[in-house]
């Protein structure tokens, strides 16, 4: 299936077919789940362990405070360790590779993050576009060694900005020629930072370097064409899209599937590989495990698991007590929006209008 495919369905009805409901199986978990945790937390504890979910969110925790004590050593010229950060990416690669749709669900449709500081929220969206890399790696076939440098790139691709969160701080109406510039060459300045470091591979400062750039030329800072780009590079580019809709640094995040359509869009119109895209969009559909949805008898469910050639019809378990399990693709229900349930009210939804804006760039003001 093609994303062209998959898009049409998606902005228009989808086809229904015949009954097929699945009772029981309903998951014991939620009574074991600790009481901080908020509704949405319980809703994609419906579909994996509670000790999963909270090993992978520890993990993508210490990654991000790994990655915020090394760039704070290495901005006070006290060196880089390259050797605790590849090692802190090898701990994420194993997670994700074990816990993978798990750790999908935990970016997409649980990224609710207490970080209010400025740094804090761009390690956090570095760490997860190198988890969303790592995932997207694996699911490609790609080799440990090329999985280690895409996850290490993920990490440091956004460090010159830690350095200098200035554009973030800035109104965006007082950003001047200059600052644009500036931004628009910081994965330039990111990869200067680690050129030459034992342990940093040429491959990951290229990559680094063409996080921004995209599959058809459009991108920044030097609008490469795809020739010339890593393989790695539309990884991350597409992982890097994804992460900065779902939980941008500053604005509202749009919800996972809208995301999802977003990028669908634009993979159609060749901004994106089709190919990172396809690998994407099969392993986890347009709706991700975890996401609360509305059917057409006005019930809600949530989405425990994706189906490869149907990514419109998903298995779902029915709210509030998860019972029973029915798989859309073949059930005469269907999807018709999306419910917006514990902190998913704070996304935003994206018109079919906006569809076509490169919305993962807004800071850029690129419409
Ligand atoms: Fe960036
Ligand atoms: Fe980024």
């Amino acid at each position: 299936m093609r994303p062209d495919d998959v898009l049409s369905p998606l902005l228009g009805d989808t086809a229904s077919n015949k009954s097929f409901i699945k009772f029981g199986n309903q998951p014991a978990i939620l009574e074991n789940a600790p009481k901080e945790l908020t509704e949405a937390d319980q809703i994609v504890l419906k579909s994996f362990p509670v000790e999963t979910i909270e090993s992978i969110k520890q993990t993508i925790t210490e990654t991000q405070d790994c990655l915020m004590e090394s760039v704070s050593s290495l901005q006070r010229r006290m060196g880089f360790q390259v050797s605790r950060v590849t090692s802190a990416v090898s701990h994420l690669a194993k997670e994700v590779s074990d816990n993978l749709m798990a750790v999908f669900s935990v970016l997409a449709t649980h990224s609710h993050v207490s970080d209010t500081h400025l740094l804090q929220k761009i390690a956090r969206h570095s760490t997860n576009v190198s988890t969303l890399g790592i995932m997207m790696s694996i699911l490609r076939g790609d080799d440990d060694r090329t999985i280690s440098e895409i996850g290490l790139a993920g990490l440091l691709h956004d460090t010159s900005i830690l350095f200098q969160p200035d554009w973030f701080v800035l109104d965006p109406v007082s950003r001047t020629e200059t600052a644009r510039k500036q931004f628009r060459s910081h994965s330039l300045a990111s990869a200067s930072l680690f050129e030459g470091l034992p342990g940093v591979s040429e491959s990951v400062i290229k990559m680094i370097r063409e996080v921004h750039e995209q599959f058809d030329g459009s991108g920044f800072p030097f609008g490469k064409s795809r020739e010339e780009l890593h393989s790695g590079s539309l990884i991350l580019n597409l992982a890097d899209a994804f992460i900065s809709l779902i939980s941008p640094i500053s604005g509202p995040p749009i919800v996972a599937s809208d995301a999802m359509a977003v990028l669908c869009h634009h993979t159609t119109r060749g901004a994106f590989s089709r190919d990172i895209f396809q690998i994407f969009l099969d392993s986890v559909s347009i709706y991700p495990v975890g996401t609360v949805v509305k059917l057409d008898d006005k019930s809600d469910a949530v989405v425990v698991n994706s189906n490869r050639k149907k990514p419109l019809q998903p298995v779902v378990r029915l709210l509030p007590n998860g019972v029973p399990e029915i798989d859309l693709s073949y059930s005469e229900f269907r999807v018709i929006e999306l419910s917006h349930v514990g902190e998913s009210t704070k996304s935003r939804r994206v018109s079919r209008a906006s569809l076509g804006k490169a919305l993962w760039r807004s800071e850029l003001d690129i419409r």
